[in-house]
């Protein structure tokens, strides 16, 4: 399909008087037509000139007009095929449809049925040019995403190359599902996208959900999509989560919020790859790759009979963890940096110099909220610095997580201490030190407020200010 305005039409009929009958009336209708008596000609014109749609005879002396259908199909994809029937060739016109014609027309014509074939096919025509344009802007714009995504993701540490490593190698398995595990600010979501955006199917839908942020009653919803009238508010038919992802990718932020209850929905929905919107009976066939993130430990979820083991297993198919920043310090030189040159050029504050002093400030920094907060506190720095270079006076660390041994997490989980009770105390000192501003705190974590307030009031963390606060 081209993208003319002017749509070229050939007529392919051994009647003469036909084929010149119904070219002028193409011709008098804006678009350009070609006429041919013999399958030669028609194959000959088919080569010479850019044609859109093909008038096509079934009944041709000497060959099939089906089997001109199915070469023509095969050798010019593009182009949408009318056929003309005879009286008493309904069989064969089913067969044509079944071959990929796009409509029929009967002989002797009629002029009302041939105006309104004309009618359809300049709009099927003029909507199958829009659809190609779309698409062709579509493509052109994922492929931007795909490569600001790549260059965008910095790190040079083992640590952070083996999991941009293992992101590219899952990108190629669309049907694997992966589990991203890490703290908070990480780099979770990014890693998703990039698995999504480097992988064969990036035109498809990207659909992300956080399942901590929307209640267990819209959410069967949001997942299977609902029949209009299944509740009050479904006003019309919609399409959900599971139906839009269709060859795409569903990725499911925060997978240890997903209450109880639907998690075994979504596991038959993942497994069987047929769904039913909310309020209807019609199975619904959809494919899609699922990837879910969390930062906490699904497996002490398992064992608290909060995330069923049979879900945890079909999710975490390849598992790939992010070290948090703290781990892996070789990164925040080249992250501070990358992170200057974008937002200086977004603000318009040329920065010239990152004094030394920086990299050392925060190489002893434990970074609580992981890249996120990095990057929060760069931004920071660039609007409150003076001139066109950053010294460490422009950041402002909190003192409990400075170099202060006494507030350091356990590195790893080996002495049974769970990640949870690491992110409380993080929450908690963090509320401290801010004088339980919880703005300021939630900056401190690099987390949105609202996200603090949820976490307060999840894991039932009382605030409780000493006298004089
Ligand atoms: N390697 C990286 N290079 C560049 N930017 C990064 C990198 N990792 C993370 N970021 C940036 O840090 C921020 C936080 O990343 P992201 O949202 O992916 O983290 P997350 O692990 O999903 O966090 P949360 O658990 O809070 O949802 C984003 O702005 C992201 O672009
Ligand atoms: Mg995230």
């Amino acid at each position: 399909m081209n993208s003319r305005s002017i749509l070229n039409v050939l007529i392919l009929d051994d009647e003469v008087d036909f084929t010149e009958e119904l070219k002028d009336y193409f011709n008098n209708s804006g678009f350009v037509s070609y006429a041919a008596n013999t399958v030669e000609d028609g194959y000959r014109l088919l080569s010479q000139y850019d044609i859109d749609l093909l008038i096509l005879d079934i009944r041709l002396p000497g060959a099939n007009g089906l089997d001109v259908l199915k070469k023509v199909k095969s050798l010019y994809s593009g182009i949408e095929v009318i056929m003309v029937s005879a009286h008493g060739d309904m069989d064969t016109v089913i067969e044509a449809i079944r071959l990929g014609a796009f409509d029929y027309m009967r002989k002797p014509l009629r002029f009302i049925d041939l105006q309104i074939a004309i009618e359809r096919t300049r709009k099927f025509l003029f909507m199958q040019q829009k659809l190609a344009r779309v698409e062709e802007k579509n493509s052109l714009i994922n492929k931007n995403i795909q490569d600001s995504i790549g260059r965008h993701f910095v790190g040079k540490s083992s640590q952070i190359q083996k999991v941009f490593e293992l992101a590219k190698t899952a990108a190629q398995y669309t049907d694997v599902n992966v589990l991203v595990t890490g703290e908070s600010g990480t780099g979770k979501e990014i890693i998703a996208r990039i698995i999504h955006y480097m992988g064969p199917h990036s035109d498809n839908y990207f659909g992300a959900i956080n399942c901590s942020s929307i209640t267990e009653s819209l959410m069967e919803s949001e997942f299977f999509g609902h029949k209009k009238g299944a509740f009050t508010g479904a006003v019309c038919d919609k399409k959900g989560l599971f139906e839009l992802c269709n060859e795409g990718t569903l990725f499911l932020d925060e997978i240890a919020d997903m209450p109880y209850v639907l998690q075994s929905k979504i596991l038959r929905a993942i497994e069987e790859k047929v769904i039913t919107r909310v309020g209807d009976t019609k199975l619904i066939s959809t494919i899609f790759r699922v990837i879910s993130a969390t930062n906490v430990e699904l497996d002490s979820l398992v064992e608290e009979k909060k995330f069923r083991l049979d879900l945890l297993h079909r999710l975490n198919t390849l598992y790939i963890h992010i070290p948090p920043l703290r781990d892996r310090t070789e990164d925040i030189a080249p992250l501070l940096i990358d992170f200057t040159e974008d937002f200086a050029k977004k603000v318009n504050k040329p920065i010239e110099r990152i004094s030394e002093g920086v990299f050392d400030k925060l190489m002893g920094y434990r970074f609580p909220g992981n890249i996120r907060e990095l990057k929060n506190m760069t931004e920071r720095a660039i609007i409150l610095c003076n001139g066109h270079s950053l010294s460490a006076d422009d950041f402002t660390l909190p003192a409990a997580y400075y170099n202060n041994p006494a507030v350091r997490v356990p590195e790893k989980d080996s002495n049974g201490v769970k990640l949870i009770a690491h992110e409380i105390e993080y929450i908690r000192k963090a509320l401290e030190e801010a004088k339980y501003n919880q703005s300021l705190a939630a900056d401190f974590l690099g987390i949105s407020r609202h996200a603090l307030i949820r976490k307060i009031k999840k894991f039932g963390i009382t605030i409780v200010k000493s006298e004089g606060d």
